[in-house]
């Protein structure tokens, strides 16, 4: 069981010393639940491997992941920086006290307005994704009259996703700067060249959920000949290196490799190279985002109506689905259920375990073996806390479940569940489009409980 998830005396799943009923009898369901422990883990982890293979270095927190203005808080207590891709993310960070110095600005298509922002509150690098973005970036500083720390995202030719890597001389992506056709080391060349801006490093991002060290090794010689050839030809040694995230996390079966060992070969690699290259050591910078977080994740869902199709198969379906886990349908991923109040009962049926939203796809699991499922079973998805409540919508205009972090017996809510008023709060109906009763203000309003579900009124609506 991932993370401080076990079964306790009573057969129970506990997480983060809370049993998972407790959690959902508290916060209701579907809930997401954030096992700060298991969070810790993961940093510790990158944080020793970081420690034993390189000098100087900074982990980063891929915020995309997860993020909201208590883990903000959280992540700013363990001195990680965090990799910020919009100006909401860095207002929410913002709001959670984390030091924008400490702040990576990513993303292919800033606009001039969150450019303005993220350098008024001082985030402390803007990585360039292009050319274009370059000059609008210098613009924006001079406008300001401030100098900015960059690093340029380039696209080393090497794209790796899940087991699979490939090389390949034009990368087809719409993110960075390729590096072939030295196009890369041209737009580095210009940037030295801008008033407004400091080059500090460079940046590569080849991919997610990557079980092998393999393509990180190849990845960082590239940049490091990268370093070199600007050194030859500007004079100008850069001093850091990010080599983005994509470390994996275990859903299923997956094997995943220890931190220790993907962490190790990469730094080896990058070590060879600068010797080879005689390239001083430079700063290496890590972003990880799921393998920090995405085992912290549970969600628990209520299951309401259970149906098999004879010789079919039995459909589960429970309160949540693709509207807070748009994985599966998205990405075909897969994911581990399993009944946290009855653990000790024999898995004897295979079930496909599906949401609510009015989608045939939607569906969480697709064969969960599990004891035999009734109407108002709690059902455990793990491996939830990456790319989760941060994907999540309102589709079919149901509220968006709270976020609880647990640790050591205590829960708190990280992110209160949406109500129904929250659903309609940006709403407006055009003047032209309301009853005239509505414009006269004389309709009848819907009730709203304590829950802010709306409650049929006294004339049975
Ligand atoms: N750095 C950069 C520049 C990135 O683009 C990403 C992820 C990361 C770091 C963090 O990657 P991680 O360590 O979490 O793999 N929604 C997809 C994942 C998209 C990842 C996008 N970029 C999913 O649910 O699988």
């Amino acid at each position: 069981m991932p993370g401080t998830c076990r079964v306790n005396e009573k057969g129970r799943l506990e997480i983060g010393g809370v049993e998972a009923g407790e959690l959902a009898r508290r916060f209701g369901t579907p809930l997401y639940v954030f096992d700060e422990e298991a969070f810790d883990q993961r940093v510790r982890e990158f944080q020793a491997a970081l420690a034993r293979s390189w000098r100087d270095y900074q982990l980063l927190y891929a915020g995309k992941a997860f993020l909201t203005t208590g883990f903000a808080a959280l992540v700013a207590q363990y001195g990680l920086g965090l990799d910020v891709v919009s100006g909401g993310e860095i207002y929410t960070a913002l709001q959670g006290g984390f030091p924008p110095a400490r702040m990576v600005f990513h993303g292919n298509n800033k606009t001039v307005e969150e450019l303005d922002f993220a350098l008024r509150v001082g985030v402390g690098r803007v990585v360039v994704d292009s050319a274009d973005e370059l000059h609008r970036l210098q613009q924006v500083a001079a406008a300001r009259g401030q100098v900015t720390p960059i690093w340029l995202r380039v696209t080393p030719g090497i794209e790796a996703h899940t087991h699979h890597y490939i090389q390949t001389g034009q990368l087809d992506s719409k993110f960075g700067v390729p590096l072939a056709g030295g196009q890369a080391l041209a737009v580095l060349q210009e940037a030295l060249q801008l008033p407004n801006v400091r080059l500090m490093g460079v940046h590569a991002h080849i991919g997610s959920q990557i079980l092998d060290p393999t393509p990180f090794q190849l990845v960082a010689p590239l940049l490091v000949q990268l370093l070199a050839q600007l050194r030859e030809q500007a004079g100008v040694t850069l001093r850091e290196l990010d080599l983005g995230g994509g470390f994996a996390a275990r859903y299923t079966k997956e094997v995943i490799p220890p931190v220790a060992q993907v962490v190790g070969a990469l730094a080896s690699a990058l070590a060879t190279a600068c010797d080879q290259q005689q390239v001083p050591a430079p700063k290496l910078f890590l972003e990880p985002g799921r393998a920090l977080v995405a085992e912290a994740g549970i969600t628990l869902y209520r299951v309401g109506t259970c149906k098999t199709i004879p010789g079919v198969r039995t459909y589960v379906s429970v309160d949540g689905g693709m509207a807070d886990n748009p994985r599966v349908a998205l990405y075909q991923a897969t994911y581990r259920a399993c009944l946290p109040d009855r653990l000790q009962e024999p898995a004897t049926e295979t079930v496909t375990v599906a949401g609510r939203f009015c989608e045939s796809g939607d569906v969480l699991v697709r064969d969960a073996l599990l004891p035999p499922v009734h109407s108002g079973d709690l059902l455990a998805v793990f491996t939830t806390g990456a790319y989760h409540y941060s994907m999540a919508s309102n589709y079919n205009r149901v509220p968006r479940p709270a976020v609880v972090t647990v640790r050591a017996g205590q829960a708190e809510v990280l992110v209160e569940r949406e109500t129904y008023a929250d659903l309609v709060r940006l709403d407006r109906i055009p003047s032209a489009w309301r009853r005239p009763a509505d414009v006269a203000g004389s309709a009848e309003p819907v009730a709203v409980s304590a829950h802010g579900q709306a409650e049929a009124s006294a004339a049975g609506r």
